[in-house]
């Protein structure tokens, strides 16, 4: 036995001490590559490279493209993509441009190219990593298949204010859980070499702080201190890096008073000096330009100079690197050296795709990798794996699949293009499996489906209500699919109500008022306040918008197949004007106490959110016990392991996401009152029993202290492990004096 682990052993350190050789011999090899590039370029071809533009939304190259590309004035497209139109524009560089450098085909792969996964924030909700690792995979299967060597993602922004529609493509407010989706997103996405086939580039984004926009509106100002930068906002991007993503994009708005488009601050200080990313930062779409809306370039030239010497390499779209880049390197307001590093960080991106060598997409390929049995079934599993039970009073759910009838209703009960989200790459509405199709296959044949609209999502009109009424009455149960449309999430889709929209509500009302079993599915794209649902609807699924199979998937859960699992990547408010609401707040000197009016709370609303970061219910029950560490004393650099025993103490299989939470309850700055510092998705049968064991050391135990130094204090610590952020067993932990 023990022979054959030292012969592991061995072997391992034989193939580390192959491996790290070879790759640092590669990366030499290509250094030396670029630089016989850099030295045959001209300062047009140069400047060529730092282009980026876009194609036409359906896929295809414009007019000029052919031109700009047989004479290197252009690096890269965006939106351009399937395999015949990619290689047509890239054969034009390979034959017919000077210097034969391949373009670099970027598109926005969010949640699946031609299958179309859960939005991400839907994903998140799984707190499944291994389920987003692999939608992210196919994704990439199917768009490098379609010539597409680059997706912008993952969105990587924290979100605290579900006002703002972009934090549907992210993971929602918490660093440690959106580090973990960030990580399994870049190694789903590029794996160990992203120049394999099945693998593209991704992209971080968008650097930094994007989603604290003020007032949740998008492309707004944000004002952030260092500390709530390093410890909220940069994880998830330090994650994306060293799982190794290749790319970032800088972002679109102001913070702390330099846009992050010419921030050099998190550009170069933080991105390139601490973090020692070697990749390329693409600008957000015309970002660069932007600038002189900010007001911190007064025209066009002053603007390409901020953004090229703050470090962003490329520029999306705007094209004011190529119109001024000559005159700023005469007027010496940019260096050579950082002209030359710029494009040396893209071509170093284009080498290590390896388009130098296969420029090359197959078609082929592409007509046997995209939207295959296989794909629509992982987009299936994800689907139901994201889905969140807010509610299950009666066990209304499961329904049995005999039911004698039901009804359907509900203005998203049957609409393809809004469930598959915002974002949907090359996604078809007309692929898209809705509800009422889904609970159609589901049920057996002698059950009677009736569908009713009832209104629109977001009109006034009533007249339907009606007939949904009618059909509620005349069935056994009844399934109202409410929430918003896919454009009500996403870019430039803020919302200052976190309502339903429209009539919906009083659809809701007047199909509870039948007396009927009621059965409400969400489809939302952030968090809403449903409060009047929450308190009188007995069952309640929320399914984001779950991609191209969602109908199947709802159905699945709806019926028992699957039991839902997923918890709340984001808190749930009870009004927009609790908003910012996240769980891992600060104390304030004044907490808030029912019993003292003098305390932080509303006057006319609960502190309290609706639903919890981390809350979601199973068809089965669970229980904790038996919370044990490892050690009670620990010093500033030591370790302890933390178990907890969970058991299935319900009738079904099902899974639990046990969540692990700490406070530093008192420190040299003030902390927060919990901080999310590991999870594990667990399947248990009934009755039965796990032990889950957690580690702990510095990274998770340690914090930023006033000088900007990450420390362990000494000092009490609370261990908190459950179910979600409010509900748990908890212990104490005492770092020791060193
Ligand atoms: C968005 C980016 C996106 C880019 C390219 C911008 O408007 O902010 O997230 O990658 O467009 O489509």
């Amino acid at each position: 036995m023990r022979v054959a682990k030292i012969t592991r052993l061995l072997l391992c350190l034989a193939l580390l001490a192959f491996v790290i050789p070879a790759g640092a011999q590669r990366r030499a090899n290509t250094e030396q590559k670029i630089d016989a590039l850099l030295a045959k370029m001209t300062l047009a071809e140069k400047l060529g490279q730092l282009q980026q533009l876009d194609g036409h939304a359906d896929g295809r190259y414009k007019d000029e493209q052919p031109q700009l590309v047989r004479s290197g004035l252009l690096g890269s497209t965006l939106n351009v993509r399937g395999a015949r139109q990619t290689n047509e524009l890239q054969r034009i560089a390979i034959e017919e441009s000077r210097l034969k450098i391949p373009l670099l085909f970027g598109f926005d792969v969010i949640h699946g190219y031609r299958t179309i996964f859960p939005i991400p924030l839907g994903e998140a909700a799984t707190w499944d990593p291994a389920t987003v690792e692999k939608s992210a995979a196919i994704a990439a299967k199917e768009a490098r298949a379609a010539g597409v060597h680059w997706t912008f993602a993952p969105m990587v922004d924290i979100a605290r204010d579900p006002r703002w529609g972009r934090i549907a493509e992210g993971s929602g407010e918490d660093p440690f859980l959106g580090s973990v989706m960030a990580r399994a997103r870049v190694v789903g996405f590029q794996g160990n070499d992203f120049s394999a086939a099945d693998k593209v580039v991704a992209c971080a984004k968008h650097w930094v702080a994007y989603g604290a926009a003020e007032g949740g509106r998008d492309y707004n100002t944000t004002d952030l201190s260092e500390r709530t930068l390093r410890e909220v906002y940069f994880p998830p991007f330090k994650s994306a890096l060293d799982a190794g993503v290749g790319t970032f994009m800088s972002a679109f708005n102001d913070l702390n008073a330099v846009p992050t488009s010419a921030n050099s601050f998190t550009l170069t200080t933080v991105l390139r000096g601490e973090w020692k990313f070697d990749g390329l930062v693409v600008s957000d779409y015309e970002s660069v330009k932007e600038l002189i809306n900010h007001g911190i370039a007064a025209n066009e030239k002053e603007a390409a100079a901020a953004g090229l010497n703050a470090g962003v390499d490329m520029e999306m779209v705007s094209r004011l690197y190529n119109k001024y880049g000559a005159d700023l390197l005469k007027e010496k307001k940019l260096s050579q050296a950082t002209l030359d590093e710029a494009v040396r960080r893209i071509l170093r991106v284009k080498f290590r795709l390896g388009i130098f060598e296969k420029p090359y997409a197959d078609e082929a390929r592409e007509r046997e990798s995209i939207f295959i049995p296989a794909h629509l079934l992982a987009t299936r599993e994800a689907a139901a794996r994201s889905m969140v039970l807010l509610r299950n009073e009666g066990n209304v759910l499961p329904l049995s699949k005999n039911l004698k009838s039901v009804a359907v209703v509900g203005p998203l009960a049957d609409s393809q293009k809004d469930v598959i989200g915002s974002w949907t790459g090359d996604g078809k509405p007309e692929d898209a499996i809705t509800l009422l199709a889904g609970i159609k296959s589901k049920v057996s044949s002698n059950t009677i489906v009736s569908y009713a609209k009832g209104c629109d999502i977001n009109d006034d009109t009533t007249s339907g209500f009606d007939e949904a009424v009618r059909i509620a009455r005349e069935s056994e149960v009844v399934i109202v699919a409410v929430g918003e449309s896919a454009e009500m999430s996403g870019e430039a889709a803020s919302r200052s109500s976190l309502d339903l929209p429209g009539r919906q509500l009083d659809l809701v009302k007047a199909i509870r008022a039948t007396g009927k079993p009621v059965v409400v599915v969400l489809m939302n794209g952030r968090p809403l306040s449903i409060n009047w649902i929450a308190e009188n609807v007995p069952s309640i699924l929320e399914t984001w918008f779950g991609g191209t199979q969602a109908g199947n998937a709802i159905a699945d859960v709806l019926f028992g197949d699957v039991n839902p699992g997923g918890k709340l990547p984001v808190t749930f408010p009870r009004s927009v004007g609790q908003v910012p609401l996240y769980y891992n707040h600060k104390n304030t000197g004044r907490p808030p106490d029912a019993n003292n009016k003098y305390t932080s709370k509303y006057l006319d609303l609960p502190w309290t959110p609706l639903f919890p970061f981390g809350y979601g219910l199973s068809y089965t029950q669970f229980k904790f016990t038996n919370l044990q560490l490892s050690a009670q004393r620990i010093g500033p650099e030591g370790r302890l392991t933390v178990t907890v025993e969970l058991e299935n103490v319900g009738q079904r299989s099902g899974d639990e996401v046990v969540q692990l939470y700490i406070r530093d309850v008192s420190a040299s700055v003030t902390r927060p009152v919990k901080e999310l510092k590991g999870f594990q998705r667990i399947t248990l049968r009934p009755g039965e029993k796990k032990r889950i064991e957690f580690t702990l050391g510095p990274e998770q135990l340690g914090f930023y202290d006033s000088a900007m130094k990450f420390i362990v204090e000494p000092g009490e610590f609370k261990i908190m492990v459950g179910s979600s952020s409010e509900d748990f067993i908890e212990a104490k932990l005492e770092i020791e004096k060193p």
